[in-house]
């Protein structure tokens, strides 16, 4: 028998008969991944390329059908055998009518099973699927990070090229764009992922405690230092140490680190003791900086010093091509949570997502997502998503300035949009009768 490459995932609840066909497909050469659950198998999908599901239906929370479904939607390319141990005539057919190529009924041999595999395989189309994250015109996924929008792979690029070495990183961007989550990929995607990444609000600590907290203390330094202290500079050694807020640390404390960064050595406070330390520093801030040096609040050395590669994460509403991918993240995430299941959203629904500004957002779309999921039923409409969004004014982006018919006709378009074209509705929002909406459409 020649060599197989594929890789073949296996979902079951169940990791008796998970590790069963693990063996009878191992020793037929095929490479395996397991997941024992639904939500497992997603994220594996998400990071692997996977060439065969082989997948139970019942399974408790989210059930198999429902990975046939979402496999079938976002990854057409591959074949799915079912697997299962109650063959009802129902689950079966509906199981076929989704795109199930096959299934098996348990228990099975391993011939049964050689065979269902080759026929599965025979049936797809040959091309795998490709995972690169740099690859252009295609979505990033990229760890946590989604998108499909250019800024999103700008920012995964630059990523790539500091997540191996220790150059300090400057992320910008306004509140809610994934500036921490940057952060994290950098150290969680790179070589120092397994040594510790710490995360510091400098806005959070009190400015008299910040120094302590950051290069640990001695004995006796202050009232209420009993013993010796690590600070985060320690406690990050041989990782990353994040300095979120950076804007609010005191100029005190800016010396300090500007020094720690020159020297790569901290002092405690109450000690003259210098330590060596190795430490990868990324610093984030939603405030100018520049403002702030001008108004003597920043030092410049230090900006210059922090600021060696900078990531400019822009605000969702410049990259609003990402919303869709980031909805169906949320979807999947608080459907699974909160419902036992996937969560869908209408066109239209997503249509108003996408005309909205965002102000608070990616983590203002989270909040959005989650509460329309516990509202709605099996699928998000317009009626389940908040009045500020479904009847938000968009100013226009043009030099121009608009004559008041202008704006009514856009506004009385932008309101049916959101009712889907329901002209009673529409009329009632806009506070005019249902005649005289239908004069001025015509
Ligand atoms: N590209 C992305 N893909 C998926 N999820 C994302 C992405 N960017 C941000 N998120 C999610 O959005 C939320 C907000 O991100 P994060 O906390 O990193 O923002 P932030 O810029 O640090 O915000 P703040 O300035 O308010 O601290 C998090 O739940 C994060 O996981
Ligand atoms: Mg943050």
């Amino acid at each position: 028998m020649g060599l197989n490459k594929e890789n073949i995932l296996l979902v079951d609840d169940d990791i008796h008969i998970l590790e069963l066909i693990q063996r009878h497909l191992q020793s037929l050469n095929y490479h395996t991944y397991k997941a024992v659950s639904v939500i497992e198998a997603i994220e594996i999908l998400k990071d692997k390329s996977i060439d065969l599901l082989i997948t139970d239906l019942k399974m408790p929370g989210v059930d198999g059908l429902e990975l046939v479904k979402y496999v079938s939607e976002h990854y057409p390319d591959i074949p799915k055998l079912v697997v299962t141990g109650y063959p009802s005539i129902d689950g079966a057919l509906e199981a076929m009518k989704s795109g199930v190529m096959d299934y098996l009924t348990k228990p099975f041999t391993k011939e049964e099973l050689r065979k269902a595999v080759i026929k599965s395989f025979k049936l797809k189309p040959k091309k795998k699927l490709l995972k690169d994250p740099l690859k252009r015109d295609e979505a990033v996924s990229y760890g946590e990070m989604i998108g499909k929008s250019e800024a999103i792979k700008k920012v995964t690029d630059v990523i790539e090229r500091v997540k191996n070495n220790k150059a300090t990183v400057f992320i910008t961007g306004e509140s809610g764009t994934g500036k921490e989550l940057v952060a994290r990929s950098i150290h969680y995607m790179g070589k120092f992922a397994r040594a510790p990444f710490i995360a510091v609000n400098c806005g959070a600590i009190p400015e008299n405690l910040l120094e302590a907290e950051l290069f640990g203390y001695t004995k006796g330094a202050f009232t209420g230092a009993n013993d010796n202290r690590n600070g985060f500079f320690q406690a990050a050694n041989n990782g990353t140490l994040f300095l979120d807020e950076i804007g609010n640390a005191s100029l005190a404390t800016q010396l300090r680190l500007l020094r720690v960064l020159q020297e790569k050595e901290v002092t405690r406070v109450g000690s003259q003791k210098v330590e060596k330390v190795d430490v990868r520093v990324i610093a984030a801030t939603n405030i100018d900086l520049k403002e702030l040096i001008n108004k003597g609040k920043f030092r410049e050395d230090l900006y210059y010093r922090l600021t060696v590669v900078q990531i400019h994460v822009p605000p969702l509403r410049e990259r609003i091509e990402d919303v869709s991918l980031l909805t169906e993240k949320f979807l999947f995430k608080y459907g699974v949570e909160y419902k036992d299941r996937l969560i869908k959203i209408s066109p239209e629904a997503l249509q108003v997502l996408e005309r909205y500004s965002w102000p608070g957002n990616i983590r203002e779309l989270e909040n959005v997502i989650q509460r329309a999921v516990i509202m709605c039923d099996k699928e998000i409409e317009i009626k389940d998503l908040p009045e500020h969004i479904k009847y938000q004014i968009d100013f226009p982006k043009e030099d121009r300035l608009f004559t008041l018919k202008e704006i009514e006709k856009k506004h009385i378009l932008k309101v049916l949009a959101a009712t889907n074209n329901n002209k009673s509705q529409a009329a009632k929002i806009l506070q005019i009768d249902r005649k005289t909406l239908s004069e001025k459409l015509k």
